[in-house]
């Protein structure tokens, strides 16, 4: 199965209809967030996806109160989410409480760990835990950043792709 997961949304909107599109063509069957969406009414966006979606809070998502109420087809989760799909034991944190996506990998209790918050995708294999970040919809964040991407991760094989968007 395969499933889209992207990050650091910040109210991009354009980017963010541009993200369904990938992933709706790429018939992912569910999208996970890792948080910082910023304003529930850009959040709404993701009504358009083809899938749910479901994802964490960051930083930068104050008001979730107005996100939950806003945005009920998002299936919203505060600082850690835990799934089980295709056999596979996943788990979602934004990334800014210090050490926790690091000790998640470390833990060895996962097959991947999703989190972003830094703005710099990243896919590693620690273990037998792969450890994505899909990286952000901002296009310049600081000098380490290297654009804007997403990723398609597959329970099939534990592996995922990342996908740059112009
Ligand atoms: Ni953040």
């Amino acid at each position: 199965m395969k499933i889209g997961i992207i990050s650091d949304t910040h109210d991009q909107r354009i980017k963010i209809l541009e993200a369904i599109d990938i992933f709706n063509e790429r018939k992912v069957e569910l999208v996970i967030h890792c948080g910082d969406w910023v304003a529930p009414f850009t959040a709404a966006r993701f009504s358009t996806l083809m899938c749910p979606i479901k994802g964490v809070f960051g930083n930068n998502d104050g008001d979730k109160v107005r996100h939950r109420e806003r945005n009920d087809f998002i299936e919203y989760y505060d600082d850690k989410m835990e799934l089980e799909i295709g056999g596979r034991k996943l788990v979602a944190t934004h990334g800014h409480i210090s050490g926790m996506a690091e000790d998640l990998v470390r833990s060895g209790k996962y097959d991947a760990v999703f989190s972003g918050h830094n703005h710099i995708a990243h896919l590693k294999i620690e273990g037998k835990t792969l450890w994505l970040n899909p990286g952000t919809l901002v296009d310049e964040t600081n000098d380490k950043t290297k654009g804007m991407s997403i990723a398609i991760y597959d329970t099939e094989n534990n592996n995922a792709e990342i996908i740059k968007l112009g």
